[in-house]
């Protein structure tokens, strides 16, 4: 059974509560929250008190994707704020074994993020520390873009190389993941998908999500 993950960049934020029960009502299985700060990427977004906010209003897993240069600083903040997850970015991170050690010692699942053109041998020697890995199908910044095709040959390589090192990381992937391509993106190896508009810029969230599970 694959997770389903929608993210609230495209909710409609004048009724983020609402956009929230009716996610959950819908059968979505985490919240993804995308935090972007403006200089890792070119977006910037929101931070702990949101965080805190979508914690009140569902009781879905809050999965905090910090799209953040150098997060430590902050990491503890979220993690106070109510997520389950956090996933960093190996390309922000100056010490990212370290990262993952400050996540986990806060109770949360660690989760490194890798941007299309970062390759999977910059996870190869922390594999151990990580409850997930996400790929990146589009390159971090904004939503509703196209997926990169590549990726599915990177979830795929992933897969391999997770077995490879007997972890049991979730592969989740995040960019474009629509119900088109959510097939070969699970045969891939994929069991969590993030995806944004094309859930939350169709009229029946119930609907998109229950395609999303047949196409899979
Ligand atoms: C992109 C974000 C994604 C984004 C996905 O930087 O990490 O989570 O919201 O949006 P869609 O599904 O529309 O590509
Ligand atoms: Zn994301």
């Amino acid at each position: 059974m694959g997770i389903i993950a929608p993210s609230i960049l495209s909710a409609d934020f004048t009724c983020l509560g609402e956009e929230l029960v009716r996610i959950e009502k819908a059968g979505a299985d985490w919240i993804h929250i995308d935090v972007m700060d403006g200089q890792f990427v070119p977006n910037i977004t929101y931070g702990p008190i949101i965080v805190k906010a979508c914690k009140k209003v569902t009781q879905l897993k809050l999965d905090v994707h910090l799209m953040i240069e150098k997060p430590d600083h902050i990491i503890p903040s979220f993690a106070k704020a109510g997520a389950d997850y956090i996933s960093v970015h190996a390309e922000a991170c100056t010490h990212l074994h370290r990262s993952l050690q400050l996540i986990k010692s806060l109770n949360v699942k660690a989760g490194v993020a890798l941007n299309p053109g970062t390759p999977l041998s910059s996870i190869e020697w922390i594999i151990d520390q990580l409850d997930f890995v996400l790929i990146m199908s589009v390159n971090p910044g904004f939503g509703g873009q196209n997926f990169i095709d590549s990726s599915i040959d990177k979830i795929s390589a992933l897969s391999r190389m997770l077995e490879e090192k007997h972890s049991n990381a979730i592969i989740q992937v995040d960019g474009g993941v629509n119900c088109d391509n959510i097939h070969k993106i699970h045969k891939a190896g994929a069991t969590s998908f993030v995806a944004g508009s094309a859930i939350f810029n169709t009229p029946d969230y119930k609907q998109t999500i229950q395609t999303l599970r047949q196409e899979m």
